[in-house]
């Protein structure tokens, strides 16, 4: 089943978040602004026919094929063991333990890459169904090859973290892992993430966090790069005014694993 069908309550679209379903030329089209998605090769491209904010230059990095080839073996593993000092498995299953999905649950990981999380999450909804957004087509075919994601329960479809192809209150749970630090526009994507998410939802993320020393000079140092390293209590205090009360927060190297509940 494609994701438009085994998601068609869930995907919305990212203009007006009316719901989108597949008319006969197999493209989505948005049932209340007539806006059209096309779909190719099975994968759906939610993201907006107009200059979107994720335009980059750490997408074009993303784009890369061979970025997203070696990604989940090499890459990821070696950033999250540097970066955090912990491994990638422990830091899912931080993040699953804190999701705390029902097993019917709807849960949605945000910039999903090739899809390393959304299958750890997805191994934990057995009658429930993950949802994998991404900007970077590379990765989201990357995601879709894997036969480990032969699930029914597992979908992915193109879509900017500024305008999140979902219909209010739709998903049961979220993540977003690694990504914070791309985003042009963290409150928005925040306020996005909230209003897909119904009362009580949980939330999970990690994040880059400045170094007590320093912290300040590398921030600068990475801005010109499109890298955001966030303040001391900086991503607490735009969970807290997007809504989110925080469950629990992990420092671990340069990055920050907070655990939320949408209120
Ligand atoms: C470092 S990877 C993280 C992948 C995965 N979540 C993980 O934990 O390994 C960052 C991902 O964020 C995606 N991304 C960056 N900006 C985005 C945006 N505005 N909307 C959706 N995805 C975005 C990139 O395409 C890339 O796949
Ligand atoms: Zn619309």
């Amino acid at each position: 089943m494609s994701a438009a069908d085994a998601f068609a309550d869930v995907l919305g679209c990212p203009l007006c978040h009316g719901p989108l379903p597949q008319v006969e030329d197999g493209s989505l089209s948005c049932a209340a602004c007539g806006t059209r998605y096309p779909v190719t090769d099975g994968l759906a491209d939610l993201v907006p026919p107009e200059p979107g904010q994720a335009e980059t230059p750490n997408i074009r990095i993303m784009e890369s094929r061979l970025l997203a080839r070696v990604y989940e073996r090499a890459w990821r593993p070696v950033l999250t063991r540097l970066l955090t000092g912990m491994s990638h498995d422990a830091e899912r299953a931080w993040s699953l333990d804190w999701l705390d999905p029902a097993p019917d649950a709807t849960v949605l990981d945000l910039a999903c890459g090739p899809g390393n999380t959304t299958r750890t999450i997805a191994a934990a909804v057995p009658a429930g169904r993950v949802l994998g957004i991404d900007f970077s087509t590379a990765m989201l075919r990357e995601a879709l090859a894997d036969v480990r994601a032969a699930r029914a329960t597992v979908g992915y479809v193109r879509g900017d973290a500024h305008r999140l192809p979902l219909q209010p209150g739709s998903v049961d749970a979220a993540n977003c892992a690694g990504a914070f630090y791309l985003f042009s526009d963290p409150p928005r994507v925040l306020a996005g993430i909230a209003a897909a998410l119904g009362p009580g939802g949980h939330f999970t993320l990690m994040a880059s966090q400045q170094p007590r020393v320093d912290g300040a000079a590398m921030a600068a140092l990475a801005r010109p790069l499109g890298l955001r390293v966030y303040a001391h209590g900086e991503m607490e205090r735009l969970l807290v005014d997007a809504g989110f009360d925080i469950l629990d927060r992990q420092l671990a190297g340069f990055m920050l694993l907070l655990a939320t509940r949408r209120r």
